[in-house]
């Protein structure tokens, strides 16, 4: 069976997830076919979804390499524990929203390349235990860079590049995660460049284009007047950056009438699942999110601090037309100057 409706590309920049959506909430355990995310199995259900996310061998294809994150989880979860990050999310909103109060140019600010990819960078650099501003303004050009340029394609080796150039940086902090990895768990460059790759693809644009997506929502619907009920609403019933996970069932299931043998590539979506007040935004079970903390509170405190400023209408953005669903850019205007 095949999903009915239109390839992503034919809807220009109204949502892209809000046909994704759709077809999570009506083809429950049938094969969809969707520009972008492929072809495959829907576990819309949400018991089927659990099973696949709880019962998980740390890989999302059955051929799938040895994934980097296993030796380090533990690690990383304390680094990013939920206290810490709210500390780092705090020190890292202050400087930045300090930042923005004292330049000079009220009228036209750009919101997403201003302040909320600055500050989701810095943040990540921070946890990790970095404190090196040249190289927190090289992440930050560079993904500024891959929003404009859409340069997908350069994605992994200008990142690693990146990403090496931070964990031989001599600014990293004594006793700090990279510190820890490199002395105590004897990580070698490589590997610990390997790693900061994925964080950063993991922990940098989701945050910038959430923030984005909750600011946009607080400001332009009335029915979410506060930046929890915009937030609660954009990570509940909207799709913010993935459309869903990728799980390889390990035994035969059948959904609603349709026969998957073990081994079939599911696709879990992270919305819309059969239970509305369910989502998957940040995953669930062995794999779910470690920056989950550090994302909701660099969010949320971003956006509370937007709301303190006077910010107070969208005056103009943009949307990306493919997927990572999301905001390139949001201009907005001050009530009360800064
Ligand atoms: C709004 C922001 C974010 C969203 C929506 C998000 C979402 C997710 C989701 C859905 C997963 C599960 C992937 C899977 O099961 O296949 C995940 C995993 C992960 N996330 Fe996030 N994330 C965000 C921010 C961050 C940040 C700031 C970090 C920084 C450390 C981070 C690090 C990770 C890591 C390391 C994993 C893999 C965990 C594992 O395999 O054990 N994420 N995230």
């Amino acid at each position: 069976m095949t999903c009915p409706f239109l390839p992503t590309r034919r809807i220009g920049d109204r949502p892209v997830q809000e046909l994704v959506v759709h077809a999570m909430r009506t083809a429950d355990g049938a094969v969809v076919e969707l520009e972008e995310i492929g072809t495959f199995p829907i576990a819309g259900n949400r018991a089927v979804a659990l099973g696949l996310l709880n019962d998980d061998s740390g890989k999302s294809t059955a051929g799938a390499k040895r994934n980097p994150l296993d030796a380090v989880r533990s690690d990383l979860r304390r680094a990013f524990a939920p206290r810490k990050a709210a500390l780092q999310a705090r020190r890292v909103i202050d400087r930045h929203v300090h930042r923005l109060r004292s330049s000079d140019d009220p009228e036209s600010i750009e919101l997403v390349s201003k302040l909320f990819t600055p500050i989701a960078a810095e943040a990540l650099l921070v946890s990790l235990g970095l404190e090196d501003e040249a190289l927190e303004h090289e992440t930050v050009t560079f993904f500024e860079q891959m929003q404009a340029e859409a340069m997908k394609s350069l994605l992994s080796p200008g990142l690693l590049v990146l990403a090496r150039r931070i964990v031989t940086s001599s600014c990293v902090t004594p006793g700090g995660f990279l510190e820890n990895q490199q002395l105590i768990r004897g990580r070698s460059t490589d590997d610990l460049s390997e790693l900061v790759v994925l964080l950063l693809m993991a922990g940098v644009e989701p945050v910038a284009n959430l923030t984005a997506m909750t600011a946009h929502t607080l400001l332009s619907e009335p029915r979410y007047p506060t930046p929890q009920a915009a937030y609660d609403h954009v990570v509940r019933e909207d799709s913010p950056i993935y459309p869903g996970l990728y799980r390889t069932s390990k035994q035969a299931l059948s959904i609603n009438g349709h026969d998957h043998p073990a081994g079939t590539l599911f696709f879990v979506p992270v919305v819309a699942t059969d239970v509305s007040e369910r989502h998957f935004t940040f995953g669930a079970g062995p794999r779910r999110c470690v920056g989950q903390a550090l994302a909701e509170k660099l969010v949320l405190g971003t956006v509370h601090a937007l709301v303190q400023m006077g910010v107070d209408r969208v005056r103009e953005c943009s949307w990306r037309a493919q997927l990572p669903r999301g905001l390139r850019s949001l201009h907005c205007s001050f009530a009360d100057g800064r």
